[in-house]
C-alpha cells in the first residue's frame, strides 16, 4: 500500500460511514455504525493496521490524514445522535399530549344506603316534633329485651320473636350490664324496644327518642324476612299523653312519608308492652285502596306497631305510672324503605351488590 491508495481508501470509509449515519434513523441503528467504523474492531482500525506497508517517512502524515476522518465520523454521529433524540421527544410529546378539549371524566361518587337514607328521613319528619336519636346496643340482655317489657320467660309471646342467644357477652356489653345491673342471659336484640327501658332510666320526663339500629331474629329467610334487619323504635313519655297524641304524630309522619293525602288507621293489636296496642295501617301505596297482591287484597299495609307504654314498662324504666304516661311505636325500616323505593326483596339490602345501591 501506497500513501495515495491509503488516502483513497480513508476517503471511501468516510464517505461510506457520513452516508450509513445518515441513514441511521434509530438511536440504535446509530449506535452500529458507530461500532462498525470507530470500534475496537472496526473499518478505520483495520484500515490503519495496513500502514505496516507504508514507506517509514510516508508514516507521521498517515495520522494527519487518518484524524481529520475521524473527527469529521465523530461529529456527524454526534449531531445525528442529537437530532434522533430530539425526534424521539417530538414524538413522545406528540403521543402523550393531552387534549384539554375533551370532557373530564366525572369521578364517582359514594352515597347514603337506602336503608340509612329512610332512618334518616323519620329522624328528620320525627324531630319536627322533638325526638332525638339515642343509641342502644345490639347485643342486649334477656332482662332488658324480655323482662323489663313484660314478656316474662316462658309467656307465649316469646314465639314473636325466635331469638338468637350469644355465650358470652361481647366486650362493651359487658361494661353496659355492669352500668345497668341487668346480667343474666346475652342475646341479639330481636327488636329495638329495649332501648326504651335504657331512655326512660337514663333520663327524666318530658322524653321523647327515637332509637334506630339493627336486629336479630332465627327466621326463615325469604323476600320479606331477613334474619338481620333494621328498627326504629319511638317512645314519648310527659304528662297528658294519650292515644290521640299518639294518632296525631303518626298521621303527621305517614303524611310525611307517603304523601299528604294518604288515609291512615288504626287497628286493635297485641304487645305485652303497650295497652292499649295498636297496628297503624296506611292505604296501599301501590293499589290506592283498590286491594293488590302487595297489600293482600286489603286496600291496606301495615307500617308499624304502637300503644299506651304499660304501666308495668314504665315502672320497670323508674318511671311513675301514677304521674307519667307514654306511648310507644316500632317500624321495620327495610319494610318502610321497600315501599317508599318499590323494593321487592329485603334481601337486595345486604346483598352487597354495587348495582342495587348505586340506584340510590
Ligand atoms: N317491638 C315490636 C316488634 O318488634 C314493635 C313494637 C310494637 C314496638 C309496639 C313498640 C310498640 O314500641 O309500642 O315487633
Amino acid at each position: 500500500m501506497d500513501l495515495a491508495s491509503f488516502s483513497a481508501q480513508l476517503d471511501a470509509l468516510r464517505d461510506r460511514a457520513l452516508a450509513a449515519v445518515a441513514a441511521a434513523t434509530t438511536p440504535d441503528a446509530l449506535a452500529s455504525v458507530d461500532t462498525e467504523v470507530l470500534g475496537r474492531k472496526g473499518a478505520l482500525r483495520a484500515l490503519m493496521a495496513g500502514i505496516g506497508g507504508l514507506p517509514a517517512e510516508d508514516r507521521p502524515q498517515v495520522g494527519a490524514m487518518a484524524n481529520p476522518v475521524r473527527e469529521a465520523i465523530e461529529a456527524a454521529i454526534a449531531t445525528r445522535r442529537d437530532r434522533l433524540e430530539s425526534i424521539a421527544l417530538e414524538v413522545r410529546l406528540a403521543e402523550e399530549r393531552e387534549d384539554v378539549t375533551l370532557p373530564g371524566r366525572a369521578s364517582w361518587r359514594g352515597g347514603l344506603h337506602p336503608i340509612r337514607e329512610t332512618e334518616r328521613e323519620i329522624a328528620r319528619v320525627l324531630g319536627q316534633f322533638g325526638f332525638v336519636v339515642v343509641d342502644s346496643p345490639e347485643v342486649e340482655t334477656d332482662a332488658l329485651n324480655f323482662e323489663a317489657l313484660n314478656i316474662p320467660a316462658d309467656h307465649p309471646a316469646r314465639d314473636l320473636w325466635d331469638t338468637i342467644y350469644v355465650a358470652e357477652p361481647a366486650t362493651g356489653a359487658a361494661a353496659v350490664a355492669a352500668a345497668t345491673s341487668d346480667t343474666a342471659r346475652w342475646l341479639l336484640r330481636t327488636h329495638t324496644s329495649p332501648g326504651q327501658i335504657r331512655a326512660m332510666r337514663a333520663s327524666e320526663p318530658p322524653i321523647r327518642i327515637l332509637t334506630p339500629g339493627r336486629c336479630y331474629r332465627y327466621e326463615q329467610v325469604d323476600a320479606s324476612h331477613g334474619f338481620e334487619f333494621f328498627q326504629v323504635e319511638g317512645l314519648m313519655v310527659d304528662e297528658g299523653t294519650s292515644m290521640a297524641t299518639l294518632r296525631g304524630l303518626l298521621d303527621a309522619f305517614a303524611h310525611a312519608m307517603f304523601g299528604a293525602g294518604r288515609p291512615t288507621r288504626f287497628r286493635p293489636g297485641y304487645y305485652p308492652f303497650t295497652e292499649p296496642s295498636v297496628a297503624f295501617d296506611i292505604q296501599c301505596v301501590v293499589c290506592d285502596g283498590s286491594g293488590c297482591p302487595a297489600c293482600g287484597r286489603s286496600g291496606w299495609m301495615t307500617i308499624l306497631g304502637a300503644g299506651m307504654v304499660h304501666p308495668i314498662v314504665l315502672a320497670n324504666g323508674g318511671i311513675d305510672p301514677e304521674r307519667y304516661q307514654g306511648f310507644a311505636f316500632g317500624m321495620g325500616t327495610d319494610r318502610i324503605t321497600m315501599l317508599r323505593y318499590a323494593i321487592r326483596d329485603i334481601r337486595a339490602f345486604l346483598a352487597n351488590d354495587l348495582r342495587f345501591v348505586e340506584r340510590f
